[in-house]
């Protein structure tokens, strides 16, 4: 008897995506662990949290598969690009990162909409609504960055931005959270 759920075209485009977020999360680590040696402990700290949450959605993705009946093949996981050359650059590979992974999620929503696989397509809701979130914490990463005079910034503002960093939890706040009178 076939319990398997899921389509083969569907699996393996899922089971690429665990890997693609497993890829983000060691980005992240490279990102995180450049920055802890150029002595942005604040930036460090923030991407460390970000690498173990890209880790939780390969997990995500994983036990999916796994649920749905399916065959889970952990495979190798890319090497991160090369090291930023600035706090600046950084925070543009951070958005770039964010975008290319929301084009990938989109196509896979696509697939299951046309192999009207609603389970997936309903699984795959949550993290068109955390790509939103991760489009927008990059955003206010790039929006801190210009504040502080992007490739001008002087020291005392690359301080005060990592000093704010290691505050600041790493999921953005969307807008269907905000109301009239918490804007
Ligand atoms: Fe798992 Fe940053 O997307």
């Amino acid at each position: 008897m076939n319990t398997n759920r899921l389509s083969e075209t569907l699996r393996s485009a899922l089971n690429a995506q665990m890997t693609k977020e497993a890829h983000a999360s060691q980005i992240y680590l490279s990102y995180a662990s450049w920055a802890a040696n150029e002595g942005y402990d604040g930036i460090a700290h923030f991407l460390f949290k970000h690498a173990q949450e890209e880790r939780n959605h390969m997990m995500k993705i994983l036990e999916y598969i796994i649920q749905r009946g399916a065959k889970v093949s952990v495979e190798a996981i890319p090497g991160p690009p090369a090291d930023p050359v600035s706090v600046q650059q950084c925070f543009e590979k951070v958005f770039e990162q964010e975008v290319d992974n929301t084009q990938s999620i989109y196509k896979l929503v696509k697939m299951s909409f046309e192999q009207e696989d609603w389970a997936t397509w309903n699984f795959l809701q949550w993290f068109v609504k955390e790509q939103t979130e991760e489009e927008t914490m990059a955003l206010n990463l790039l929006d801190k960055i210009k504040i502080a005079g992007a490739e001008k910034a002087s020291g005392d503002a690359l301080y005060a931005l990592d000093r704010d960093l290691e505050k600041q939890p790493d999921d953005a706040a969307l807008a269907e959270t905000k109301t009239a009178e918490n804007p």
